[in-house]
């Protein structure tokens, strides 16, 4: 179990901890995944002298030429080697986290310096020196937590949250990512802290609510969240989905619950992180559109539009990327709901290559959310629209290879027309262009140069165009 331990900068910060006088552990997050037989890059070397110091004479013993980065405000050092990451620090009383921009820590003793992190599991420390090497200082039953899989805080949670708030999220994050659970009186903590969510930057907050994204069922993780409250505060939007409204006996779908199963439905199928996005946002637009009608019932009538106009407000707020991956999302969640209308009405030709022309190389990715999209209690049903489904897809296909209309380029080019009618740059080049476009989408003509450019001398002949 302790191989780990063999790494040889280990091994070196031992003699040297040792030739110095001082102790020191690896501790943190590198001990719970040796336990929990995961990988981690991490290490995290604590000792009970000076940290930067202990960086640097290792680094050195292994290469002169290995660079220590030096952070002398926080008394912490680091340098990379073989693919892992070392960090060094002094036992402090303070509360430890990486972010914490808290300069001048007191130094404090090992005890101490457990006592301020976050939670039981990832405050575990294993000797460094020669005399206890590999002894493992676990005062607050952190094996046995991680045996009962339980996320629970060291201290009194509103002392540990307090420190620092993010460990909320951080608390949801480990109970989704491990699939531990959060004991009572530390959710209990995090319920009544919620609200200090507010004093943590967005991007430490969306960078945890990422990791839950990433796990096997993200809908787990965000239970969790909004069960403590904190949903509503940093998502508002999501919360809103919650809740079923009956008028006249007739309800809806909980879209929040609907979103999670989405969500989970693609996980399974996908590690892309944007690709899960859409499934969380594909029915964002819908409380926004809600209508009843006493004919029938529940609508939500242009909530793709509605929902992909949300999107980049969102992601600003949220601070994720305002770059092709929010043109991604909100791509997708407008197009959300096009594959799944070719399943019911007689599929055309056309239909199809329209999807494949607005979707482009997001087809896949498209057609898999929408299959995901197909949520229903009943069995039956979802087994019929899943067959159906099939079926769109293998038209699709055909369509594809015939057409070739994925990452479709114009085999006219607006130059191709100003040449052939000697004409200037003018409104007759779009209409023609699009002309042409249409009538490839429409069936109208193939999608190749001969029949378009034959296509093109009857649109210009129209417009009065001379060759
Ligand atoms: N830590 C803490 N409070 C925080 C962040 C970190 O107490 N807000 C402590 C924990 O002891 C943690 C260690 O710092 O184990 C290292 O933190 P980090 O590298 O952020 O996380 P890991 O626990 O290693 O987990 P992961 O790599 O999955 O983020």
């Amino acid at each position: 179990m302790y191989d780990v331990l063999n790494d040889s900068v280990l091994q070196k910060i031992s003699e040297i901890a040792d030739a110095e006088g001082v102790q020191a552990f690896v501790i943190g997050g590198f001990v719970r995944d040796i336990f929990l037989r995961r990988h981690n890059n991490d290490i995290d070397i604590v000792t009970l002298g000076n940290g930067i110091d202990l960086a640097e004479k290792t680094a050195h013993a292994i290469s002169p030429k290995l660079t220590v980065s030096v952070f002398k405000n926080f008394g912490t050092a680091m340098f990379r080697y073989n693919g892992m990451e070392y960090e060094f620090v002094g036992a402090r009383k303070e509360s430890y986290s990486h972010d914490s921009r808290k300069p001048h820590v007191e130094a404090g003793t090992l005890e101490e310096d457990q006592n301020r992190r976050d939670f039981t599991i990832n405050a575990l420390a294993l000797s460094l020196n020669k005399e206890n090497f590999a002894e493992l200082l676990d005062p607050f039953n952190g094996l046995q937590d991680m045996n009962d899989k339980i996320i629970r805080t060291p201290l009194d949670p509103a002392l540990t949250f307090s420190d620092d708030p993010l460990r909320m999220m951080r608390a949801v994050r480990f109970a989704a990512q491990l699939d531990f659970t959060i004991e009572e009186k530390t959710f209990e903590g995090i319920r009544q802290m919620k609200e200090r969510i507010s004093i943590v930057s967005m991007e430490r907050i969306i960078d945890e609510f990422n990791k839950i994204m990433m796990t096997e069922k993200p809908s787990r993780g965000i239970v969790l969240l909004d069960k403590a409250g904190l949903l509503e505060l940093i998502f508002p939007e999501l919360s809103k989905l919650k809740g079923v409204e009956v008028i006249n006996g007739c309800g809806h779908k909980d879209n929040f619950l609907h979103t999670l199963q989405v969500l989970d439905n693609v996980a399974e199928k996908s590690d892309n992180l944007w690709l899960r996005w859409t499934a969380l946002l594909h029915d964002i637009g819908k409380p926004r559109t809600k209508k009843f009608s006493e004919t029938i019932g529940w609508t939500f009538y242009g909530h793709e539009i509605v929902g992909s106009r949300m999107v980049p407000d969102i992601f600003r707020r949220l601070k994720l990327p305002m770059n092709e991956k929010l043109k991604y999302v909100q791509k997708l969640v407008l197009l959300h709901l096009r594959p799944i209308a070719l399943v019911d009405e007689e599929v055309s030709d056309s239909a199809v290559r329209r999807l494949l022309f607005d979707a482009s190389d997001d087809i896949d990715d498209l057609m898999l959310l929408c299959e995901a999209d197909i949520t229903s209690k009943n069995e039956i049903k979802v087994k019929t629209f899943l067959q159906n489904f099939q079926l769109v897809r293998e038209k699709l296909k055909i369509v594809e290879e015939k057409d070739a209309l994925r990452n479709w380029q114009p085999p006219i080019t607006g130059e191709e027309i100003i040449e052939t009618f000697h004409i200037q740059p003018s409104k007759e080049v779009g209409i023609i262009k699009l002309a042409i476009r249409e009538a490839i989408l429409d069936g109208v003509i193939g999608n190749n140069h001969d029949e378009a450019f034959a296509f093109m001398l009857e649109k210009g002949k129209e417009l009065g165009l001379a060759k």
